[in-house]
């Protein structure tokens, strides 16, 4: 049985359960404790995916819904694992966050055994710190371009390759919308909050016009560059003409907001929105598709930034080997398949990309696995530790200068002196 953040079980369902037990499962049941960020249906979701472990083994799991920001996430684990917290059993993790928490996390590399060998080994690798296996995957990000078929055909224009013709083609179609009454209308709605959601829009469009990777794979900050300016000017041109001026406060579910009620030409999100804009009550069904992001100009190349989340146990839990026995299914194609079907998250098993019942619901999973095997990580690997640090300098830097406060040069140069402070001798 699934529960809400409810402290105990009924009395009468713990010996109900503890009964049934007596022959098939642990001698005692136990409520495991899983902290995660509650983004989308992801917590009825959640809940559908857990089920058939709570039932072979009798145990129970509570979610322990956390705000759907993953810096908030990140402040509040630290803090509670810092403090040796051993209320929370288990922890959905970032991809980025693996270097930085590995200390407080299991080994979960000899549990796993053979079991790794189904997923994609670089998703393995990014969970591995000192060579310990600090989260096992849950399910992994590549970001789309999200369009309305029917505006693009309304207005004679194609899906935009370009970030420039993206600006031209959303100008055009909210210009059209306008003037036909629909006041709220936007162009493109993307993720503009001070958070790690626009370190990831923002490296998607540095990168993808030739200037790097914030700091590259050798440690190099790389930041200051002709290329990146031009690409945040560009998005900072975006605030308040084809973007809401609101978007500098937009995390995923508000771009998602716009869009799904049909106010937006375009959006930049991940594949779970894929499957909630082709939910039968959603107003855009059948309406849109998605396109890898634009190009930064003809000798660009498109760039997705890689996400994706994990599971993790924690070292202070009371119920370890519970704990990691739901780390384990919650990483098997068992429950990646339950993930897929109802939310689109994209498996880290690689056998579910030829799975023809996930192709057949959503076809944008196959479609991405491309998109992932060549996404951008972001800097945590190189940054080790710092990584959050240099994570909340790029954004800031990035969101003053999309909020009018300084140009991207003035602010990617303060910028650079700021991590070239912060590396020291060696990150
Ligand atoms: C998605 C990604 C995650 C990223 C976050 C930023 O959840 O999977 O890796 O950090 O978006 O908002």
């Amino acid at each position: 049985m699934f529960k809400f953040h409810a402290r105990t079980l009924p009395a009468g369902a713990l010996a109900a359960a503890a009964l049934s037990l007596a022959f098939t499962g642990p001698a005692r049941a136990v409520e495991v404790s899983f902290a995660a960020g509650v983004v989308g249906s992801f917590f009825e979701d959640f809940a559908a995916v857990v089920k058939p472990w709570e039932e072979k083994t009798g145990n129970t799991v509570k979610l322990v819904p956390m705000p759907a920001s993953t810096s908030d996430q990140f402040a509040q684990y630290r803090l509670w694992l810092a403090a040796g917290n051993s209320d929370i059993d288990l922890y959905m993790t970032d991809v980025i966050w693996a270097p930085q928490l590995a200390e407080q996390f299991v080994d979960l590399r000899e549990s796993a055994g053979a079991a790794l060998d189904a997923h994609f080994p670089s998703v393995i690798e990014s969970q591995t710190a000192d060579g310990r296996l600090v989260a096992l995957p849950l399910y992994t990000d590549a970001p789309a371009l999200y369009y309305r078929k029917d505006l693009l055909e309304k207005y004679g224009a194609k899906v935009p390759e370009t970030w420039q013709e993206l600006t031209e083609t959303a100008q055009l179609i909210q210009d059209g919308e306008r003037a036909e009454g629909k006041s709220d209308f936007w162009g493109f709605v993307w993720q503009g909050n001070a958070y790690e959601g626009l370190t990831c829009d923002a490296l998607e469009w540095i990168k993808s016009f030739g200037g790097g990777q914030i700091v590259e794979p050798d440690g190099t900050i790389s930041v200051n560059n002709e290329k990146a300016v031009e690409a945040i000017d560009l998005a900072a041109s975006w605030v308040g003409t084809i973007s809401p001026p609101g978007v500098i406060a937009y995390q995923e579910e508000e771009a998602r907001g716009v869009w799904q009620t049909g106010n937006a030409a375009f959006m930049r999100n991940w594949p779970y929105a894929y499957a909630l804009g082709s939910a039968e009550d959603s107003p855009i069904k059948g309406l849109f598709d998605t396109a890898p992001l634009p190009r930064g100009g003809e000798d660009g190349s498109s760039a997705a930034t890689l996400g994706g989340w994990n599971v993790a146990v924690s070292k202070y839990s009371e119920h370890q080997d519970e704990a990691i026995s739901l780390a384990l299914y919650l990483s098997s194609a068992e429950a990646q398949k339950t993930l897929a079907l109802r939310a689109g998250n994209l498996p880290t098993v690689i056998s579910l990309y030829d799975d023809p019942d996930i192709a057949a619901k959503y076809p944008i999973i196959p479609a991405w696995k491309d998109v992932f095997m060549h996404a951008v990580p972001r800097p945590s690997a190189p940054t080790k530790k710092k990584y959050n640090e240099v994570s909340a300098k790029f954004w800031s830097a990035v969101h003053d200068t999309l909020g009018g406060n300084g140009t991207a040069a003035e602010n990617l140069e303060l910028l650079e002196l700021d991590l070239d402070d912060l590396k020291g001798s060696a990150w």
